[in-house]
């Protein structure tokens, strides 16, 4: 079967109003053994939605009995979870298939996918069937729970199925979890995103703004804090935008304030749009000692002209407001931040006012990216007459300001003694553990592993530019 992505469907929507329900997930048990000595491995690319989004899956795989495997050449089911923010997250992906295609030709009985937001592009999907007619598997961000009935369909029937929605689904509960850490846990609180800054893909791939209901959210945190969890992050695109779709009055702030009281030990939440930040958030992020001091307030660019260009909706000014404000109330805020370069026509003192907002709010580190041209959003038509060259130079000139910022934020902590939770071995050194600080900061640490999954104090003993070293002190 196949059903395609249409970007005009998915642009639709911004005339008309859309229904959507909240459906609990059911297992198919019929199909719990369709994966019986079958082994599977997934490739995520993207932000944190894409991660959790491969946690169920993951975890509805293993629901037909499938297991992981992270060596890509022994599994019989190959999903490439993608991305489609910007071009190179596309390349990446092409390439990637390349591989996946040698493995085909050696082994025709593997089976492979493509998922996430890359699927969602009627461009991308024309492309696979084109020319990448060996992928078996196609399924978009509205329709996971789909996927026991897909993967049974093409065992059963050895048939390609795609199958992508252009317009956003109902909002499925209950579909369960193979959660990568055993501490910290991923909890969508909305989908999709209605903001629709020019520049973006996100609105057409995740579709229309869905909150979930309060009831559903706090009975997954209480879940998870009974499995011992010590920390939730509240998951959307835009999470303070929260609740605005219901026409009820309970919004950010009171779902804030109902999780803060579940108890649970930390508690975060991105992404942070500056337009709906009320003072009511501050307020309670004040108030419960368990919300972290740590907000992540993309900025984008420090020019009015080239805000108002990117339709981000709000002024510099009133950014710096918001920003100041967030320092005052919160003590010990750490800020960090998105930044694109080269947006279109991005003049050089539209450049330079970037950097300048950059020097006055010194941010705790920042993601920078330079503009790319995302097919079917309007500034994909926007004329654009800055070469990539000074486009890179730009980016590095950024990044510079940005890395001395992000080391100076660092060197604060040199000596100081702060809450840490250990979540495992570091990566790179196993005779460490690594863990987060109330405010985000990745910390190396010597200390016994009997704390891992605690939140432990550390003192700080030495600092770089994206990390801090510690030994536990407690
Ligand atoms: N919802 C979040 C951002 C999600 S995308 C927000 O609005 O803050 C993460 C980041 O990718 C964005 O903040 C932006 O800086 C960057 N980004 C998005 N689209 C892009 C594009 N077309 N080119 C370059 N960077 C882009
Ligand atoms: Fe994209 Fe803007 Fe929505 Fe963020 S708020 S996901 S940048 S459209
Ligand atoms: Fe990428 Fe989709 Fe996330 S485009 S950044 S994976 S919402």
């Amino acid at each position: 079967m196949i059903q395609m992505p249409s970007l005009k469907e998915a642009r639709l929507r911004k005339q008309k109003d859309v229904m959507v329900q909240t459906k609990q997930y059911i297992q198919d048990k019929s199909l719990s053994q369709l994966g019986k000595g079958k082994t599977y491995f997934i490739k995520t690319y993207g932000c944190q939605m894409n991660e959790h989004d491969s946690e169920n899956i993951k975890a509805l795989l293993e629901e037909m009995s499938f297991q992981e495997t992270t060596d890509m050449e022994k599994a019989d089911f190959i999903l490439l979870n993608t991305c489609a923010i910007r071009e190179n997250a596309h390349n990446k992906v092409f390439g990637f298939l390349g591989r996946v295609k040698n493995m085909k030709e050696k082994n025709p009985h593997v089976i492979a996918g493509i998922c996430g937001c890359m699927a969602q592009e009627e461009v991308v999907v024309e492309e696979i069937l084109q020319k990448y007619k060996w992928v078996d598997i196609v399924f978009g961000t509205h329709n996971i729970h789909h996927l026991p009935k897909l993967l049974h369909q093409i065992i059963t029937q050895q048939e390609k199925e795609i199958e992508v929605y252009s317009k956003e689904g109902d909002i499925i509960e209950n579909i369960p979890a193979k959660r990568d850490s055993k501490y910290k846990a991923w909890v969508n609180i909305m989908y999709g995103c209605d903001k629709f800054c020019t520049y973006c893909i996100v609105p057409y791939t995740r579709g229309k703004q869905r909150s979930r209901k309060k009831e559903d959210i706090l009975k997954e945190v209480k879940q998870l804090i009974k499995e011992g969890y010590k920390e939730v992050t509240l998951l959307g695109q835009n999470v303070n935008a929260y609740g605005k779709d219901f026409n009820q009055n309970y919004k950010m702030e009171n779902l804030l304030e109902d999780v803060a009281l579940t108890g649970i030990d930390r508690i975060r939440f991105v992404t942070s749009h500056p337009w709906d930040f009320t003072d009511e958030m501050i307020h309670v992020i004040q108030k419960y000692q368990n919300i972290m001091p740590y907000i992540h307030l993309p900025i984008q660019s420090g020019s009015n002209t080239v805000l108002k260009r990117m339709g981000r909706r709000y002024t510099k000014e009133q950014y710096l407001t918001l920003f100041y404000k967030l320092k005052k109330n919160i003590p010990n805020c750490s800020i960090t931040t998105d930044i694109i370069v080269g947006f279109p026509n991005e003049t050089e003192e539209e450049f330079k006012e970037t950097l300048d907002i950059v020097k006055e709010c010194q941010f705790d580190s920042a993601f920078t990216f330079i503009f790319s041209k995302r097919e079917g959003t309007p500034a994909a038509r926007m004329e654009d007459s800055i070469s990539i060259e000074e486009k890179n130079r730009r980016l590095q000139e950024l990044n510079q300001l940005v890395n001395y910022y992000a080391k100076a934020a660092n060197e604060k902590y040199l000596h100081k003694i702060v809450p840490v939770l250990i979540e495992g071995y570091s990566d790179k050194d196993k005779n460490k553990l690594v863990g987060y600080t109330d405010t985000m900061k990745l910390v190396n640490i010597k200390g016994d592993p009997s704390a891992i999954g605690n939140i432990v104090k550390v003192e700080i003993t030495d600092v770089k530019t994206w990390s801090l070293d510690g030994k536990i002190v407690s």
